[in-house]
């Protein structure tokens, strides 16, 4: 694992961090999170990279896609993730329409994004001249930019679905185009979704900045999961390639279900979960019993 203590203390993972890490062969682990006890969890267990994904709308707040995730929603839940990552440099996954609309409003949002969360990077969604244009400005400011390419949620209409992109010729070099082109502008690094391994792999080879893969094969830089996908705790079946390592969502449930019998038995809570108060109080509290009222 790169750097992580000097005397003592956690060194931040920065920009140069995951470069280097890139040429020495290292891999990236990137994971999502939203919250500051998921982020806790996982910069303890040693995410290099903690991305507040867009993803928060169906993840956490239970929109149908990432589309009406607002900037507030994601400022709200980035500065809860930034508070607890010691280690993992945080990104911030700019919403839809954030950025597309001028440069002038991409640049302005990326800097509430960092201004007010305390993240170190911004995502976006897409290549084109005006990915480039708005990336380059907003890496004149100071704000490093992850890219991503191949399946942009935020484009799902645009793209007809949720469907593996860069399969055929013309889109295959379209994504090497653009991410030459975002590498150019400045980008730190690109996250590539849903796209064939293969391409993947040249896209590695060709950029000399990291690329992080989800759905992208292993010969990508590094690897992103949405972390909900990763404990089973999204309500749905997991994507094709999203791998279970841990069933959370089954040991909740069995908890909860736990929880309400007991309750509902009289078994939980007992006096050690409950809280003593001396019986001289309690005498006093007590009203005089019916025998001692009568012989008055
Ligand atoms: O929003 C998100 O979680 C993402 C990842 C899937 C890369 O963009």
């Amino acid at each position: 694992m790169s750097a992580f203590f000097m005397g003592g203390t956690v060194l931040k993972v920065t920009v140069n961090t995951l470069k280097e890490m890139k040429s020495n062969g290292e891999k990236i682990t990137m994971l999502t999170a939203y919250d500051y006890q998921f982020a806790r969890i996982l910069d303890a267990a040693g995410a290099d990279t903690l991305l507040v994904g867009d993803s928060l709308g169906n993840v956490m707040l239970g929109y149908a896609n990432t589309l009406p995730v607002t900037m507030d929603e994601m400022i709200h839940h980035t500065k809860a993730v930034a508070r607890a990552a010691k280690r993992a440099f945080v990104i911030f996954d700019m919403p839809f329409m954030s950025y597309q609309v001028c440069v002038e409003d991409a640049v302005f949002n990326a800097g509430r994004a960092v201004k007010e969360t305390g993240a170190e990077c911004v995502k976006l969604e897409g290549g084109g001249p005006l990915a480039a244009e708005v990336t380059a400005a907003i890496v004149e400011c100071g704000i490093p930019v992850c890219a991503h390419l191949g399946l942009t949620p935020q484009s799902v209409n645009a793209m007809g679905g949720f469907v593996v992109q860069g399969k055929a010729l013309a889109k295959a070099k379209e994504i090497l185009d653009h991410a030459l082109m975002l590498q150019a502008a400045g980008a730190c690094m690109v996250v590539l979704e849903a796209v064939p391994w293969k391409l993947a792999q040249i896209l590695t080879e060709k950029l000399d900045i990291p690329t992080i893969g989800i759905g992208a094969g292993p010969h990508c830089d590094g690897q992103v999961l949405v972390v909900h996908d990763m404990f089973n705790m999204s309500g749905r079946v997991p994507p094709k390639f999203a791998k279970v390592f841990e069933d959370v969502e089954k040991i909740m449930t069995r908890g909860a279900k736990n929880y309400v019998k007991e309750v509902k038995a009289g078994t939980f809570p007992e006096t050690s979960h409950s809280f003593a108060i001396d019986d001289a109080v309690i005498a006093k509290l007590k009203p005089a019993s019916r025998k001692k009222a009568a012989r008055k």
